[in-house]
C-alpha cells in the first residue's frame, strides 16, 4: 500500500536506503561476502569461468553495466552486458565456462527469460539476480541471488536499481575473493564502506526540496541531457530513461568522452545537462576529464546541473546547480548519484500533472518478446 505517499514511486524512492540495507543483510559475515545461494554452481566454478555476460533490459541493464565495471576490475574476469533481446538473436559464442547472469526485478521479462533459456540450451551456466521470489527466471536458472528491495509497484524502477547494483557488487567481491584477485585489506575496506551506504543514500534523499524547486522551474523543458564517465555513464543512461518514462521529455545519456564525437553539436544556450562527477579525492584521471567536459558544454551555453561530492571546488565555478552527495568509494558513488535523478524525474512529472505510477504505453512487467 501507498501509506501516506502520493504515489508508489515516491514511496519506493524513499525506500532506496532499505533496498540496499536489506540486500546486504546477512551477506557480510566476518569481513567476507556470504552467498550460500551460489553453492549450487559447484566449488571451483568461479575459478573456472573465463567470461561473464549479464543479460537484462531497461533499468536492469543499466544496473548491470554499473556492476560490470566493478566485477571486471575486482575479479579480473571479462564481464560484458548485453540487452537480452540482442543477445538472444545474434548467435553468440557460448560454452560451459561462460556464466550468464540475468538481471531482472520481476523475473518474468520475456526477453530476458528467452536469453536465459537460449544460453542454457547452448551449455552456459546461468545465475539469476532477481527481486521476486519464485519467479520464472530464477526458477529456471542454475542459481539465484535475490535482491531484497521489497515489492516494486510503480512502472518506473527505482529502489530495485539500487538493490541490483548492491547484489552485483556482492557477487563481484565474492568472485574476487574466490579467484584471489582482491587483498583481504581491500575487501574489508570495501565491505566496511558498503555498510555505510544506506545512511548516505538517506542523506541524499534530503535534496528533494531543492530538486522540487528546480523541477517546477523546468516544467516546460523540452530536452535534458545526462553525461557521465565509467560507472557514472550508466547512471546518465538511467537518469535519462527515468525522465523519458514518466515525464515524457526527450532525454539522452552519453558517455562524456563521446561529446566531441557528436553529441556536443546538440548543446545550445540554455540546454540543461546533468553531469555525474566522480569524487576528486580518489581520482586523478576521470575527475579532471569531466571538469573539462563541463567547461566545454558551459562555453556553448549549457545549463550545467552537477551531481558531485560535497565540497568539490573544481566544479563550483562552472555549474549552474550543484547537487552534493556525501563522499564514498568511487564504486559506491552510483548508488548516491542516481537518487537525485530519480527525484528529478518524479518531481518534473508531478509538476506536469502526470500519473507517475502508470506512465502511458508501459507495463510493469513485459511478458511478451
Ligand atoms: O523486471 P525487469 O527488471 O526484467 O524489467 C526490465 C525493464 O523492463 C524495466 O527495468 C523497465 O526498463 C523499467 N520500466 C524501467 O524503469
Amino acid at each position: 500500500e501507498k501509506g501516506g505517499w502520493p504515489s508508489f514511486m515516491a514511496k519506493e524512492i524513499d525506500e532506496d536506503p532499505e533496498a540496499v540495507a536489506n540486500t546486504l543483510r546477512g551477506r557480510i559475515v566476518e569481513g567476507r561476502v556470504a552467498l550460500p545461494d551460489l553453492d549450487a554452481l559447484g566449488d571451483d566454478f568461479f575459478n573456472d569461468i573465463h567470461r561473464i555476460i549479464i543479460v537484462a533490459c531497461g533499468t536492469a541493464a543499466y544496473s548491470a553495466q554499473v556492476g560490470a565495471y566493478a566485477m571486471e576490475k575486482w575479479a579480473r574476469v571479462p564481464v560484458q552486458v548485453e540487452l537480452a533481446h540482442e543477445f538472444r538473436y545474434r548467435d553468440p559464442v557460448l560454452d560451459s565456462r561462460t556464466l550468464i547472469v540475468s538481471m531482472s526485478q520481476s523475473g518474468e521479462t520475456m526477453d530476458t527469460l528467452m536469453a536465459v533459456r537460449y544460453a542454457m540450451s547452448r551449455g552456459a551456466k546461468t545465475l539469476s539476480i532477481c527481486n521476486t521470489q519464485g519467479a520464472t527466471i530464477p526458477r529456471e536458472s542454475d542459481a539465484v541471488v535475490y535482491t531484497h528491495a521489497g515489492p516494486e509497484v510503480a512502472v518506473a524502477s527505482t529502489k530495485a536499481f539500487l538493490a541490483q547494483i548492491t547484489a552485483l557488487y556482492l557477487l563481484g567481491i565474492y568472485t574476487a575473493t574466490v579467484r584471489g584477485t582482491m587483498t583481504d585489506e581491500r575487501r574489508e575496506e570495501l565491505l566496511t564502506e558498503f555498510q555505510t551506504i544506506p545512511e548516505k543514500v538517506r542523506t541524499v534523499l534530503g535534496v528533494r526540496e531543492r530538486i522540487h524547486e528546480l523541477a517546477n522551474w523546468m516544467a516546460d523543458t523540452r530536452s535534458v541531457l545526462y553525461l557521465g564517465r565509467n560507472v557514472g555513464y550508466p547512471i546518465a543512461l538511467e537518469g535519462a530513461l527515468k525522465l523519458k518514462e514518466i515525464a515524457y521529455i526527450h532525454a539522452e545519456g552519453f558517455a562524456a568522452g563521446e561529446l566531441k564525437h557528436g553529441p556536443i553539436a546538440l548543446i545550445e544556450p540554455g540546454q540543461p545537462v546533468f553531469v555525474i562527477v566522480p569524487s576528486p579525492r580518489h581520482d586523478d584521471t576521470l575527475h579532471p576529464k569531466i571538469v573539462s567536459n563541463i567547461q566545454e558544454i558551459r562555453a556553448r551555453g549549457a545549463r550545467v546541473l552537477a551531481i558531485c561530492e560535497v565540497g568539490d571546488a573544481a566544479v563550483l565555478p562552472y555549474a549552474d546547480e550543484v547537487i552534493a552527495v556525501p563522499p564514498t568509494e568511487p564504486f559506491f558513488e552510483p548508488l548516491l548519484a542516481v537518487v537525485p535523478l530519480q527525484i528529478f524525474a518524479i518531481e518534473l512529472a508531478t509538476a506536469k500533472g502526470l500519473d507517475v505510477d502508470q506512465p502511458r504505453n508501459l507495463a510493469k512487467s513485459v511478458t511478451v518478446e
